[in-house]
């Protein structure tokens, strides 16, 4: 039986970090097993937030795919490539919009939490609210029908549902295929300040991170402020590096909780230990990574193969949706 399509993507709008890695390129490792995968940098949905330092946008187009092909996503089994490189997207994505009402994008929960997010940015613009639009453009281009993403995706996926069954019917066909989102099952990680992990807090540890910054990293953690001295009885429950041993070393963490709450673990240890255990999760990535950052034009090789390997689903599918259209075949 063939394998059913994914496609997911991600926005190189900066450093990958431990948030991606437990959120989003551990799963998509994972389901090169089961699924044919097909895995995008959205350049063009990272210049949507960040078009006034558009040269950003390559570098970190590199920089992550670096760290997707060091997590093991594999261009041998999966198609690995840039938005950019592959214009059907943006094609599709105006066909799209023109059976897309106002209200369904303006509704969309994000597009209000990101006006207010990146203040400084000026995402009031006209792209930016055609941003789930282009996402869906991306699914749909494929027949994708499972698409991996966070929980914060789901009006996405939705809204890319809803599009799919109102442009088949007002075309009369069955051309597009309705996709499912597959939720990430692991929690949200928390920044190392306990808020969002995000880039303008600078709060997180990123893939390509030195050990000792690791380390200082780790040891500047809250952890439970209730707790002053180790005889005091620790509430691993709400303490975040207890969610960071829960992420990633999941088989110590009930042990590590019963000797906070007996007072029999001290914080400054349990942080030394946590630092060793990320230091040892990372210590491959970030070779890997630098080995690939050497040799740039082998991440720019793998991008052209996928790119030419993507073209030969989206052209004939964007084909397809203009003769659809109405419009002369090209
Ligand atoms: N909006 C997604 C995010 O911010 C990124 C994205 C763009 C995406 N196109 C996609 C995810 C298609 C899945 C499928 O995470
Ligand atoms: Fe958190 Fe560890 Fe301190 Fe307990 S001992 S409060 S789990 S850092």
């Amino acid at each position: 039986m063939a394998k059913k399509r994914v496609f997911s993507g991600m926005r190189p709008t900066g450093p990958l970090h431990l948030g991606h890695l437990v959120g989003a390129l551990g799963n998509w490792a994972a389901l090169q097993d089961e699924y044919d995968c097909i895995y995008c940098a959205v350049d063009w949905h990272a210049l949507m937030s960040e078009y006034k330092t558009p040269e950003a946008i390559r570098e970190n187009t590199i920089d992550n795919v670096a760290d997707w092909l060091a997590c093991g996503i594999d261009p041998e089994r999966s198609i690995i490539f840039v938005q950019s490189h592959v214009s059907e997207h943006v094609e599709l994505a105006l066909a799209l919009a023109c059976v897309t009402p106002l209200p369904w994008v303006e509704r969309v929960p994000t597009f209000k939490e990101q006006l207010k997010e990146l203040k400084e940015k000026d995402v009031y613009t006209y792209a930016f609210l055609g941003y789930p639009v282009l996402q869906a453009a991306d699914i749909l281009l494929y027949d994708a029908e499972v698409v991996p993403v966070g929980d914060d995706q789901v009006p996405h996926l939705e809204l890319t549902r809803e599009i799919c069954r109102r442009f088949n019917a007002m075309m009369g066909s069955e051309a597009l295929v309705e996709p499912q989102a597959k939720l990430t099952e692991t929690p949200r990680l928390l920044g190392l300040d306990r808020r969002k992990m995000s880039k303008s807090y600078g709060n997180f540890i990123s893939l390509g991170e030195e050990p000792d910054a690791v380390r200082k990293k780790v040891m500047s953690m809250i952890t439970d402020e209730k707790r002053i001295r180790k005889t005091d009885p620790g509430r691993p429950g709400i303490c975040n590096v207890h969610s960071y041993y829960g992420a990633f070393a999941g088989d110590i963490a009930p042990k590590v909780a019963e000797e906070c709450k007996a007072a029999e673990r001290g914080c400054v240890e349990c942080k030394e230990q946590l630092a060793e255990i990320l230091n040892g999760v990372l210590e491959p990535i970030r070779s890997e990574r630098k080995v690939l950052l050497d040799d740039r034009a082998r991440i720019e090789g793998v991008l052209a193969d996928g790119a030419e390997k993507a073209r030969e689903t989206a052209r004939p599918k964007m084909e397809e949706i203009r003769a659809l259209a109405g419009f002369w075949s090209r």
